[in-house]
């Protein structure tokens, strides 16, 4: 990896020392309680390491989309009661945000402690990448780690502006233990990667996953599309759809897909459909092409599911993103439920799978099968771009590894 990480760092200097942390603490919150803590959980290592080696830790990470606005229901407030259940140190909650409440904070904090800050998007100034309120921050110390890969895709204050006003201060930012796993799997891994090299690709939408399938298209050994998206290209190629959802203004970018991919694109032979999308429907499995009015297609159907099962199960590197059918209903979560298990198979074989966040990650805990995968990514959108090739700017801004 070009970029420095906490690893770069000589440990011994870091008794006493005050470092910035940026997770991606962004967890879903069910009434004010935190529904899923992986996000949280994936943080404690460099956390850890941190606090072990005696740092004064000063953490920030943004919650929900509060919009600038101090907003109750976005704090942060709860996330900090759960970091000082699984944390060794005590965990302080700061109910401010910018740099001059930090070095408050600090007042307060003893070596190997930690100081989480309030919601960084509280501030108007977080997600216009404001450069006083990186300053801010930056003032703190001269050691920022960058963990929140979740979020590496966001030019925010406290992700790249505060990496540059770091450096330009003349200190170091570098990646933390999180982003730099997530960065070996989702970019280096798949730079060269052992054969065959199969992706799959589901999900509602063509047009939030064009720029994945179109970098993932040339380099994969196999494609396969699954989920609502593969409608469209079932329109493309002149099939009728009845009642399910089609993205109509992309029916001409998956025709060119088709084009390009040639037999490298995996289309499902057949489908699950029912007329309703409920737990109780009256499914049926068809041919592609044998979709009546009124019907949604809402699944991949059995022979589709074998197809895709055997080429995941001879691959050696496999990239997951996007679920196959509805699978949050029973009834049409078949497809996605054997594509997980198929991937953690090949896995249990020896091959590398890497799912993208989000809803992959979700079907995979249905599944049960998260144990067995050599890396879930913690990050959805930042994944998405990883994979399409994009570079992210709050990696960009981390310090260079000399050569
Ligand atoms: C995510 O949940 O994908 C990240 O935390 C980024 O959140 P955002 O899409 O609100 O920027």
């Amino acid at each position: 990896m070009i970029k420095k990480t906490i690893t770069d760092v000589d440990s011994d200097g870091l008794q006493g020392r005050t470092v910035i942390v940026r997770a991606d603490l962004n967890v879903p919150l069910d009434n004010g309680s935190i529904s899923d803590d992986q996000r949280i959980r994936a943080s404690l290592p460099t956390l850890q390491m941190l606090t072990d080696a005696g740092a004064r830790v000063i953490l920030l990470s943004h919650l929900g989309r509060p919009k600038g606005q101090v907003n109750p229901t976005f704090s942060l407030a709860p996330v900090a009661v759960r970091l000082n259940e699984l944390l060794e140190p005590s965990v302080h909650f700061v109910p401010y945000t910018d740099g001059a409440a930090a070095a408050h904070a600090l007042h307060d904090i003893g070596d190997g402690e930690i100081a989480i800050l309030e919601n960084t998007r509280f501030e108007p100034g977080e997600s216009a990448n404001a450069p006083d309120l990186a300053h801010s921050w930056a003032a703190l110390g001269d050691l920022f780690v960058n963990d929140a890969f979740g979020t590496a895709h966001r030019a925010h204050a406290s992700t790249a502006g505060l990496a540059h006003a770091m450096r330009a201060k003349g200190g170091e930012a570098v990646a933390g233990l999180l982003m730099a796993t997530e960065l070996e799997f989702l970019e280096e891994a798949l730079r060269t990667p052992e054969r065959p090299f199969v992706a799959i690709v589901g999900g509602a939408k063509i047009s939030s996953k064009i720029g994945v399938i179109s970098s993932l298209l040339p380099r994969v050994d196999c494609l396969l599309i699954g989920g609502a998206m593969a409608n469209t290209f079932f329109r493309a190629l002149g099939l009728d759809t009845g009642d399910s959802l089609v993205e109509e203004d992309s029916i001409e970018v998956a025709r060119d897909l088709i084009a390009t991919g040639g037999e490298r694109l995996v289309l499902p032979v057949d489908c699950t459909v029912a007329n309703e999308i409920v737990e109780d429907a009256e499914c049926r499995a068809v041919d592609r092409t044998g979709v009546k009015q009124g019907e949604k297609i809402l699944d991949v159907g059995p022979r589709t599911r074998l197809l895709f099962a055997d080429l995941v199960g001879r691959a050696k590197t496999i990239v997951w993103n996007g679920p196959m059918g509805v699978f949050e209903i029973d009834a049409f979560a078949e497809g996605t439920m054997d594509i997980a298990h198929a991937v953690a198979g090949a896995c249990d074989a020896g091959a590398i799978g890497i799912l993208g966040g989000g809803d992959s990650a979700a079907a995979a805990e249905r599944a049960g099968v998260v144990d067995r995968l050599t890396h879930v990514s913690t990050g959805g959108g930042a994944s998405l771009e990883l994979l399409a090739g994009a570079q992210l700017p709050g990696v960009n801004a981390l310090s260079n590894r000399s050569v």
